[in-house]
């Protein structure tokens, strides 16, 4: 890829990931990219670095525009490893002037990079620098998603440089939001909040509030992965602002594996009793739906049910990986029961409810389990835990 020039002296340098399919656990289907921004100005400044053997195609593009040993500052926004990686070597590369990061970007870096001879300058909320014509404005994001991220805001061109906020999983050639297909995008920038952001929902509704205190006007966010908000960037921030309400549809998934297909064989008939009433449902096999996918489902509905049959006195493992990635994630307000098929002792049921009740779900049903093959009596007894979600499914939209 090349540079982009997305303001006046204002560049893309960073670097597109077009393979990577596994991203700690959150399958990246359509790649990534690692931004970085660099502003030429009186001062000329270097806004996030990229993962560490994507370095050299950084300096490449750093070079189409400047000799890197010219870069005054570096912001460093946020220090996980896709964004600092090549910290080391770029900064002994360019030696900059300052680098400037918040108080928990600094000591991150201490713990990451064991360089306690870098120029940090710790910056705070509302702290500015001046690159000349430019502003540049820091502000704060603790815990969106580290505790060290933070914002970078060039007041002159209403430029937001958001870190991980607002990005999407989504290689391309293109940089800007307004150049692609927009269901890729959305779907994408969907899955990046289900997956990443969702536990911070309270952190994001107080920095939308904040940045409304600040009356920050926003033409354009840059993320540090995927495409470019050029056109319309309320868009996404409405998004957010839905998502982090957890604003929940009249929708139900049943998220399900299955041995010998009794389970599966309940999971049809409850999923057929929901969707006769007339309720948007999904039949989500853990075996051939990845974890992030049916995360990213879970973001809107308003009612979920769980089924694994009963292996070795616990449930199946693929239900025990997703309800330990959901409990991290931190669903609410949803609905939730839990069924499964057993041969002789049948604990998977008590289990899953646990880590329901763990999650703080509401449970619609106490759980319904099925002795090996589901009987007539026992699809009635499906359909009844169907209709139980139908009648107490959450919406607030
Ligand atoms: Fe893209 Fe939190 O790193």
């Amino acid at each position: 890829m090349s540079v982009r020039e997305i303001k006046e002296n204002i560049f893309w340098v960073g670097a597109v990931d077009w393979n990577i399919r596994d991203f700690h656990g959150y399958s990246t289907n359509r790649g990534t990219t690692y931004n970085a921004y660099l502003i030429k100005d009186e001062k000329i400044a270097l806004f996030d670095t990229v993962k560490r053997n994507f370095r050299d195609e950084l300096l490449f593009h750093i070079k189409e525009l400047t000799e890197p040993e010219k870069i005054d500052y570096l912001i460093v926004n946020h220090v996980e490893m896709d964004h600092s990686g090549s910290l080391p070597e770029v900064i002994d590369l360019i030696k900059p002037e300052k680098i400037f990061c918040s108080k928990n970007g600094k000591q991150a870096m201490l713990d990451h990079f064991h360089r306690e001879d870098w120029p940090f300058e710790v910056v705070k909320t509302g702290d500015t620098i001046s690159l000349g014509k430019r502003t540049v404005t820091f502000i704060e994001t603790p815990m969106l998603h580290w505790p060290d991220s933070m914002f970078s805001y060039i007041n002159e061109d209403k430029l937001l440089i958001s870190s991980d906020a607002f990005g999407q999983h989504l290689a391309t050639a293109e940089r800007f939001a307004d150049e692609v297909d927009q269901c890729d995008l959305f779907q994408e920038a969907t899955k990046y909040y289900a997956n990443i952001l969702m536990l911070f929902s309270p952190n994001v509704q107080r920095l939308l509030a904040k940045v409304g205190e600040l009356g920050i006007e926003i033409e354009m966010i840059a993320p540090d992965h995927g495409l470019i908000w050029r056109e319309n960037p309320g868009i996404i921030i409405e998004a957010y602002d839905k998502w982090s309400s957890h604003t929940l549809c009249n929708k139900a998934l049943v998220i399900y594996d299955t041995m010998w297909h009794s389970t599966e064989l309940m999971a049809r008939a409850i999923c057929s009793e929901i969707a006769a009433a007339g309720v948007e449902t999904k039949m989500l096999n853990l075996k051939v739906n990845h974890r992030s996918d049916v995360m990213t489902e879970v973001l809107d509905a308003g009612a979920l049910v769980f089924g694994s049959p009963t292996l070795n006195n616990g449930m199946l493992p693929p239900m025990a990986d997703f309800l330990t990635y959901l409990k991290g994630l931190r669903p609410k307000n949803q609905v939730a029961a839990a069924f499964g098929s057993f041969g002789w002792s049948g604990e998977a049921v008590k289990h899953i409810n646990g880590y329901l009740e763990e999650m703080g779900l509401d449970l619609a049903h106490p759980g319904l389990r099925v002795k090996n093959v589901p009987r007539e009596e026992d699809f009635a007894a499906c359909r009844e835990l169907g209709a139980a979600m139908v009648k107490a499914i959450r919406k607030t939209t």
